[in-house]
């Protein structure tokens, strides 16, 4: 079916013309970095012209708006309510603030997550030794699935904090976070959860999974850029939580300047530290309002669609997908392995099919709501001529 055939049928293809990228190439990785938006640019430029004409004025309009636009579109895609939300660099320091609202010294000093979570995390927790804590890494036999019965097996009433991964990024395999979420709050342990990795790509509703936090960032399916994560926290952990990563903005007067004041804000702001990150915010509006304003139902069924397309005709090359095929445990990538796969994925960005390899697992591929079924067709063809060019060489 040609584009324009395509574009009638589906209407998330109206979003093509504002990511100037896909005009030059073959976007499938979108669970890494995100396609830029014609409005991160504009909001950069504003950012720039701001600053240099208002000076010390800027922080007026628009720059102190900036953290409440941004968690309002990352709630919207959380299914969580936007004061519910802080913000913070990354990921890791989202998670270290959690971390350091906990004490490890007595019995309950467990931390149990798969060794399959994004390895910053897994640093981090690790770290969190010298404190006290106990980490137990849960074993991945085949190393792209987490074994559902080991995790609930390991958590117990020692237990403090179970971090897990929704979306395990190198094999896109979706865990059990109900079933997790039910395990630990049996035995009075708290659940981290990463979104990281399907937040903007399969429906959300951090509320109704009942986790006590969530963390998350813009830039991947949010088409945000790097530089902005966020921090969802239960109504419970807002009012218990007292972080010992903090600052004055996590104060309730911090403009009161007062070295003293060891109050904790109210609500989310609480887990705030210092200034904003202003650029990254600027850079991350336009995405994060794209990604908030999509049906996310829709979202999924067409990843899915492509995702299995995708599958189908990897396995038909003969090559080995290392996501689940069925779609019920299946987030929006694709890891798929071959010979040579790592001279295969330097190839294809030659060619402007962007795509990432990951040691082990094989190279990613990952159609977002933008995507034609014809270019994820180009990528498996791309892929068949540079392995038949591999081996005639
Ligand atoms: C599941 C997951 N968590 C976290 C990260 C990144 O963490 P950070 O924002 O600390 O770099 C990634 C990938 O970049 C990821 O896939």
């Amino acid at each position: 079916m040609n584009q324009e055939a395509q574009r009638g049928e589906d209407s998330l293809l109206d979003l093509r013309d504002q990511f100037p990228i896909l005009e030059t190439s073959t976007y499938l990785i979108s669970n890494s970095l995100g396609a830029m938006p014609h409005g991160a640019r504009e909001a950069l430029a504003s950012y720039a012209d701001s600053w240099e004409e208002h000076g010390v004025r800027a922080w007026e309009d628009p720059w102190w708006n900036l953290p409440g636009r941004v968690s309002t579109a990352i709630g919207r895609i959380l299914g969580a309510p936007e004061d519910s939300i802080s913000l913070h660099q990354n990921v890791t320091l989202a998670s270290a603030t959690v971390a350091s609202c906990f004490d490890f010294a007595g019995p309950r000093n467990g931390i149990v997550c798969s060794e399959l979570n994004f390895p910053s995390v897994v640093h981090l927790y690790q770290a969190q030794e010298r404190r006290g804590a106990r980490l137990n890494l849960v074993e991945s036999p085949d190393g792209f699935t987490v074994p559902l019965d080991r995790m609930l097996e390991a958590i117990d009433e020692t237990t403090l904090l179970v971090p897990i991964s929704h979306v395990i990024f190198r094999s896109s395999y979706v865990q059990d976070v109900e079933a997790i979420v039910a395990r630990a709050h049996e035995v009075g342990a708290l659940v981290v959860l990463d979104v990281y990795q399907s937040a903007g790509i399969m429906p959300l509703d951090v509320e109704a999974l009942g986790v006590d936090f969530a963390v998350g960032g813009t830039l991947k399916w949010l088409c945000g850029g790097p530089g902005v994560a966020c921090l969802y926290a239960s109504p419970v952990m807002q009012e218990t939580c007292r972080p010992a990563i903090t600052g004055w903005f996590g104060r309730n007067e911090p403009f009161a300047f007062d070295p003293r004041d060891d109050s904790y804000a109210a609500g989310a702001s609480r887990f705030a530290t210092g200034t904003t990150n202003v650029p990254s915010l600027s850079a991350a509006v336009a995405g994060a309002e794209i990604v908030a304003a999509l049906d996310l139902e829709e979202v999924r069924s067409k990843s899915v669609r492509q995702t299995q397309r995708l599958i189908e005709m990897c396995l038909a090359e003969g090559w080995t997908v290392n996501s689940p095929t069925d779609a019920s445990t299946r987030a929006g990538h694709v890891t798929v392995d071959m010979p040579d796969a790592e001279a295969t994925s330097r190839a294809l960005l030659e060619r402007r099919v962007m795509i990432d390899y990951r040691p082990g697992a094989g190279i990613r591929l990952a159609p977002h709501s933008y995507t034609l079924d014809g270019e994820v067709d180009e990528a498996v063809s791309a892929i068949r001529e540079i392995q038949t060019g591999l081996r005639t060489a």
